[in-house]
């Protein structure tokens, strides 16, 4: 699979311990949205925090192209002069948003309500990726979709130049279809209802109702049903962005598994949505403490204080956990491999239509490096080998997948022989400081 850039192969190598404190960056989900709702009020909202992976800086090019005004500050303070519901202007250019399923899915259904046209692609893993999931209840609204084989991108959107309001239920555990609705909605006269079975992350819906949209959530049988009143004059908000849990997740994990290691995570969020990893790894018998609990803008945060592990133990993760924790399942598999006992994962289709099957990229570096996983269509179970007994020493493929090519590092700094990815520059889409933060914890990471 072929990429934006060169590839950059990167080794990691056993160490003593992680030591010290990981300022991760910025949530992407939150980012992605802080941006684009951002576009969708008029004046100016402020960001900071913002995290300035390439995934998100493809929003805010996205969001240019669409007529926002998004300027940043010599101190990473970001700045968005909105144009609207409603408002976006038609883009000049096919807009390319990268390696980034969520920027592409979010900005198609904020403009789907708009009388645009706009072009999308990205790169081979995002041009690879199903987006009839997004495109077929967007067609709801009135908006139609042109792509290629199999719904995927390069794909023309054409915008609903008299949008109705939608009621659907969403088929897959996914916060992006989702969102894209809610997006959509916006600018559809009347109440939109977008109904999920499972809840995935509400970052959306606590962003609405900060830029003061009408927006209610009822959980019932059917699961969340969540109304949004239409073309709501949406107000500019003054956001600070909370870190990146999915971040967070890779010093944890390098920690946990490596001899010696004490890492504090500040101020990560806790958001039920998201949180799922955490409690696994307490199941496990991780030794994860949350430090200085707190509420900051509404969603739960805390210090997460990691220590190296020695007794961890397979676990079989509840399937209802999967959607608070999807992004985690790769560097869950590493940790697995130094548990004893199986870790058994099921109910993650959706894990193999993300950046790379990803069930498919880690069962097969972790074989190449002595661990036995089986897999089926939406299970997989690692066979764990205990702390001392993970043979390592291979080059396992990233897939542009940067949670593919960030587990394998995790996994090389306590395997018993280097680990080594053919391309580690996927990492930047969505953790830029990857390589200096887990260095100055003390790993070992080497570019050939
Ligand atoms: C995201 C939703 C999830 C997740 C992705 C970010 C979001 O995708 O995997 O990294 O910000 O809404 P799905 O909605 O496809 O599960």
């Amino acid at each position: 699979m072929s990429g934006h850039g060169t590839p950059i192969p990167m080794s990691s190598h056993a160490v003593a311990g992680l030591k010290g404190t990981a300022n991760v960056p910025g949530d992407k989900s939150i980012s992605h949205r802080s941006l684009i709702l951002g576009a969708m009020c008029v004046g100016e909202t402020t960001i900071t925090g913002l995290l300035e992976g390439e995934d998100v800086l493809d929003t805010a090019n996205a969001m240019r192209a669409m007529g926002a005004e998004v300027t940043r500050d010599d101190d990473g303070t970001w700045h968005v002069y909105g144009v609207g519901v409603g408002g976006f202007a038609e883009p000049d250019q096919v807009v390319d948003c990268g390696n980034s399923g969520t920027g592409v899915r979010l900005i198609m259904g904020a403009m789907a309500t708009s009388p645009i046209t706009a072009t999308f692609t990205g790169d081979a893993s995002l041009n690879s990726r199903p987006m009839a999931r997004v495109t077929d209840p967007l067609a709801l609204f009135g908006a139609q979709a042109v792509g290629r084989a199999g719904g995927r991108l390069p794909m023309t959107i054409v915008g609903a130049r008299d949008p109705i309001p939608v009621r659907y239920t969403v088929p897959v555990p996914s916060a992006q279809v989702k969102s894209a609705l809610l997006l959509a909605g916006l600018n559809a006269r009347g109440q939109t209802v977008v109904t999920e079975r499972e809840a995935t992350r509400d970052h959306t819906e606590r962003m609405l109702a900060g830029f003061g949209a009408t927006i209610t959530t009822e959980v019932t049988n059917d699961g969340r049903v969540i109304t949004l009143t239409g073309q709501p004059e949406l107000r500019p908000q003054t956001i600070a962005v909370p870190r990146d849990p999915s971040s967070a997740a890779f010093p944890v994990c390098a920690a946990v598994i490596t001899e010696g290691s004490d890492v504090l995570v500040p101020n990560i969020g806790l958001n039920p949505t998201r949180a799922g990893l955490f409690t696994t790894l307490r199941e496990m018998g991780a030794d994860l403490t949350y430090e200085n609990q707190r509420e900051e803008g509404g969603e739960p945060v805390a210090d997460l204080r990691a220590r190296f592990s020695p007794d961890l133990k397979g676990i079989e993760v509840p399937p209802d956990r999967a959607a608070s924790m999807i992004d985690e399942y790769p560097v869950l598999s590493v940790v697995a491999a130094f548990a004893k006992g199986r870790t058994v994962m099921r109910g993650v289709k959706e894990l193999r239509v993300k950046e790379s099957d990803r069930i498919d990229a880690m069962a097969t570096g972790l074989r190449a490096c002595g661990v036995t996983v089986e897999d089926g269509e939406d299970w997989w179970i690692v066979e764990g080998r205990g702390f001392g007994d993970v043979p390592g020493g291979a080059t396992c493929a990233s897939h542009l997948d940067h949670r593919i090519a960030m587990s394998f590092m995790v996994l090389g700094m306590a395997a018993n022989a280097p680990v080594s990815v053919d391309d580690g520059s996927p990492i930047a889409t969505s953790f830029p400081i990857f390589e200096d933060l887990m260095t100055g914890l003390g790993a070992d990471i080497r570019r050939a």
